[in-house]
């Protein structure tokens, strides 16, 4: 019997979805996006990351960005830092939750980040003990890879949890179960999800899924019935790493909300004013696949005659 219990939705859009752009998006369409997406219902929106602009030149504005919408009381902004330095300007921006990314695979964090996982949770045991300079603010790990790798393909269960080990030992509380490139099947989701959530139940999870391979909603459906109850996706399908070869879309934030309320599940989003953003993001970025069934066939209307009166 599946559940009913309310999903949070956290839009990634401006960060994963942007992050692989080739264009660049200028500040003012930023914020206009993230206004318009916290407009929607969605509670948290992560803005972009704390990157050298050489790595990820999207973001060289992410300062004006935060600053252009922190004042909006009603949603919880998150930004994604890989280092130290990227967490210290996030925190002097006041954002106050931050996203750490490491991966379970030692090459894919070598490619994200030019360092191992070990060498990351170093790096984040530096940011955990800066963040008490910051007080009431929340460090949440976003565990990259955790259902496949680009590079070594099968990752480790016991890796995971070695991982997910270590990251709780440093007093992180929240972890998002990330797959990164969209390897991960409906069983294999349900087995990772439940055995995290047994294993630590000091820690809540969330989960992020790539629909690369068609497999998106069926994997957040397998989490959902396992017990995970937040979930990330980028508006219209925007996404993809750029350090991840073969990296495409998340999956589609109006698509996860309409499976979710056609289930009877709130969200507290208005899967409405969703399609209206992607209608937008799709007249602005021409030449940029958009992989949103929602966006392809449209929101079914209720008949205007009652067929059987
Ligand atoms: N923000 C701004 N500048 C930063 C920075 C940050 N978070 N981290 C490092 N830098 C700057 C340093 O000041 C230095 O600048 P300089 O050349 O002008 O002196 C330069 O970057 C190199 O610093 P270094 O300490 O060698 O960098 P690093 O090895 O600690 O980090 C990364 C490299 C991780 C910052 C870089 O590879 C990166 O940002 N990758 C992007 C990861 C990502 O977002 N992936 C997609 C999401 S999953
Ligand atoms: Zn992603």
């Amino acid at each position: 019997m599946i559940p009913k219990d309310p999903v949070n939705i956290v839009e990634v859009g401006p960060r994963d979805g942007l992050q692989n752009l080739c264009e660049y998006i200028e500040t003012e369409k930023k914020i206009n996006l993230i206004k318009s997406l916290a407009e929607s219902g969605l509670k948290e929106i992560e803005l972009g990351s704390f990157v050298h602009p050489k790595a990820i030149p999207q973001f060289r504005d992410i300062k004006e960005v935060v600053d252009g919408v922190i004042s909006i009381e009603e949603v919880k902004f998150t930004t994604l830092v890989p280092n130290l330095k990227g967490a210290q300007k996030a925190f002097q921006s006041g954002i106050k939750t931050i996203i750490f990314v490491f991966s379970v695979s030692r090459s894919h964090n070598l490619s994200n980040v030019r360092r191992t996982p070990n060498e990351s949770l170093e790096e984040l045991k530096k940011i955990k003990e800066l963040s008490s300079s910051y007080p009431g603010v929340v460090i949440r790990v976003d565990l990259a890879t955790t259902f496949g790798c680009p590079f070594e393909i099968k990752v480790m269960k016991d890796d995971i949890l070695s991982y997910v080990e270590k990251t709780g030992k440093l007093g992180i509380k929240e972890i998002t179960l990330c797959d990164s490139v969209g390897f991960g099947n409906p069983r294999q989701v349900e087995d990772i999800t439940t055995t995290c959530m047994k294993s630590f139940p000091e820690i809540t999870f969330s989960a992020h899924f790539h629909n690369t391979r068609g497999m998106g909603l069926a994997n957040a459906l397998a989490a959902y019935e396992s017990g995970i109850q937040s979930f990330e996706s980028s508006i219209a399908g925007l996404g993809g790493c750029p350090f991840t070869p073969g990296s495409s879309g998340n999956i589609a934030t109006e698509d996860m909300v309409f499976m979710f309320e056609e289930m009877g599940v709130e969200t507290g989003v208005n899967v409405h004013s969703l399609l209206g953003i992607s209608r937008y993001l799709k007249e602005i970025l021409p030449g940029v696949n958009l992989e949103s069934s929602l966006l392809r066939v449209g929101i079914p209307k209720q008949p205007e005659i009652d067929l059987h009166s």
